[in-house]
């Protein structure tokens, strides 16, 4: 025993770290767990299949599932302001049909060509990628109560040969919108991207994708605390 008082609990060398080597379902109940608290009510937005909930208790969290394909669009949800504690949102992140670095996300075109499923934007490509993260924060913002958090994620993508940081793209727009990026985490394949046959590479193929961690920004001083 060292005989340091410590407030808040037992010390412990177990911490979450900022790179993962491991999948979806195994990183995000750590992220979740270090700034989300037990019973807290969590709208995933896009939940897809699901993946990140697979490894996390029913009774854990007051979970609301939605996705585009219940009917429910991320930038229009059924909340009323403020009654949120985090908003998950993992829209997909990549115009370039077979080029993702992650196997399980859908490319862009499966949503947002000829508007098939209601994915309305103004622009194309990257852009629209941009537009539909922009307006899916827009309303986690409305939805989410003060100091409530919004967990992101994304994947950075060169299109038309020029690279797009998306991360940080999105952190730039949502300090804009009112949030306080306050982590990331990168998730690294583990097995090898699919690759297309180049004569000259021009950039590094990408193996990594992130979850980006915000809080709704209040009147108070803006340092974030751990939940209790
Ligand atoms: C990359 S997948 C999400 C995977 C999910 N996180 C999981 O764990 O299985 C992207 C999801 O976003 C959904 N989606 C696309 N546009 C949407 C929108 N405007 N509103 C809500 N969901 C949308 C798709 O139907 C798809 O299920």
């Amino acid at each position: 025993m060292s005989g340091r008082s410590v407030r808040n609990g037992e010390p412990t060398n177990d911490l979450v770290l900022s790179a993962f080597t491991v999948g979806n379902d195994r990183a995000f109940p750590s992220i979740l767990g270090l700034y989300v608290k037990p019973g807290s009510i969590v709208a995933d937005v896009t939940y897809g299949k699901g993946v990140f909930w697979r490894r996390i208790p029913p009774e854990q969290y007051e979970l609301r599932a939605s996705d585009i394909r219940d009917g429910i669009d991320c930038r229009d949800l059924p909340y009323t302001d403020g009654e949120i504690d985090c908003v998950v949102l993992d829209p997909p992140y990549m115009h370039t049909p077979g080029g993702t670095a992650h196997g399980s996300a859908s490319p862009f075109e499966d949503y947002y060509r000829n508007n098939k499923t209601g994915n309305r934007t103004r622009s194309k490509y990257h852009e629209a990628v941009l537009e539909l993260y922009v307006d899916a924060g827009r309303e986690a913002h409305r939805v989410l109560r003060d100091r409530g958090v919004l967990i992101v994620k994304c994947q950075d993508e060169v299109c038309s040969n020029r690279q797009r940081f998306t991360h940080v793209e999105i952190m730039q727009a949502y300090e804009r919108l009112g949030f306080v990026a306050e982590d990331l985490f990168v998730i690294v394949r583990n097995n090898r991207p699919g690759v297309s046959r180049a004569v000259r590479q021009v950039h590094a193929r990408k193996n990594h994708s992130y979850f980006l961690v915000f809080w709704k920004r209040d009147d108070r001083r803006g340092v974030w605390k751990p939940p209790q």
